[in-house]
């Protein structure tokens, strides 16, 4: 891989609820990350509106781009390239940063790197260790995807194992909805678990025969929802932050087994996390342990750089451009995009 010195990436991440811009050099050093939330809006719905949220990434992107070269104190003449997520996500969100970074990249003739959602999860923690390198193996927990993830070298990827249903952020939603915490959940679970006991219920941990990287949590889900629906009708009260502890328990039980069993398979020395539920203090504590009794080296990002953010794309995008990927004007959105795939 040859040596490439003082490359600036603008960075646009638009797939979901967020539209977001930074500038990030040499992929590890952030100049600036602005992320402009949609969640005020959608918590009204209880969860994502499509439409809203591009005709919000419409209203926004322009003015978030600005605000990121300013942030970083450069101007589209110190930019040498220009990455951008182009799946997975809902289309019509995705398509508002493509044409945005294709406008860009266009008017002044700079290259363009689409992203990989997944990725720029997995980039985050370069942007915090500048001393991991791959070969490593990341569990990217979001609330779209629940991946576990070998990382060969920089944008080699194999999937071990992934969600056959929920992802685990859409679980801790699912789950917060039904106990009237509101939308997104995964905080606000992870906050009231602290008060609660975490073996007041007891909760199922689905394992999957012959696929033990795989991931399922409707099951556990729908026991929740079943559990609160039984105490409902018998007229019982629950204690919400009990149930949250003890939902937290399975969760992070599931993540932290499947995640070690790998972690012994490949002999790996480094582990890293990713995605919104990276965040989870529970989680956050259990991998450490995991990780220490097996002298792995533990990583995991700031939670700024869990949730989505455009600072995770240009870290991605460093090393997509410095392995010869380039897009052209006919990228396209691609909503159901494949990790690894260019
Ligand atoms: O990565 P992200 O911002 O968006 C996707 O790519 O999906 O992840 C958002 C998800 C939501 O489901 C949210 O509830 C969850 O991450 N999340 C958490 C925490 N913070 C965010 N889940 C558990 N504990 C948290 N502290
Ligand atoms: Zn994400």
């Amino acid at each position: 891989m040859k040596e490439i010195k003082d490359l600036n990436i603008l960075a646009i991440e638009s797939s979901c609820d967020e539209t977001a811009a930074a500038v990030v050099h040499n992929g590890r050093e952030v100049l600036s990350n602005v992320i402009s939330s949609q969640i005020d809006l959608h918590k009204l719905y209880g969860g994502v509106v499509p439409e809203i949220a591009s005709r919000k990434h419409i209203e926004k992107i322009n003015q978030v781009i600005e605000e990121a070269l300013k942030d970083a104190d450069v101007t589209l003449d110190d930019i040498d390239v220009v990455g951008v997520t182009y799946g997975p996500g809902l289309v019509g969100a995705l398509l508002v940063g493509v044409a945005e970074a294709k406008a860009i990249a266009f008017a002044r003739r700079l290259p363009l790197v689409g992203v990989h959602h997944i990725e720029g999860h997995i980039s985050a923690n370069y942007i915090e260790h500048p001393e991991l390198k791959p070969p490593f193996l990341c569990l990217v927990a979001s609330g779209g995807h629940t991946h576990l993830v070998r990382v060969r070298d920089y944008g080699e990827y194999e999937i071990l194992g992934r969600t056959r249903d929920d992802a685990a952020g859409e679980a801790y939603d699912k789950v917060a909805r039904a106990i009237g915490l509101g939308y997104p959940g995964g905080p606000k679970i992870d906050r009231i678990a602290k008060e609660g006991n975490a073996d007041a219920v007891k909760f199922p941990k689905a394992h999957i025969d012959g696929a033990e990287y795989d991931f399922s949590f409707s099951g556990l889900k729908s026991a929740v929802l079943n559990y609160i629906n039984g105490c409902k009708m018998k007229g019982e009260s629950f204690d919400p932050a009990d149930i949250a502890a003890s939902f937290q328990k399975a969760v992070v039980e599931v993540l932290v087994e499947n995640s070690m069993k790998a972690v012994e398979d490949f002999g790996v020395y480094q582990f890293a996390i990713a995605g919104g539920v990276a965040s989870n203090t529970a989680l956050r504590a259990a991998m450490e342990k995991a990780c220490g009794d097996k002298g792995v080296k533990f990583y995991y990002p700031s939670p700024v750089y869990c949730t989505d953010n455009a600072a995770m794309i240009g870290a991605a995008a460093f090393y997509e451009y410095l392995a010869g990927t380039r897009h052209g004007w006919d990228l396209n959105a691609v909503p159901n995009l494949k990790l690894g795939e260019r």
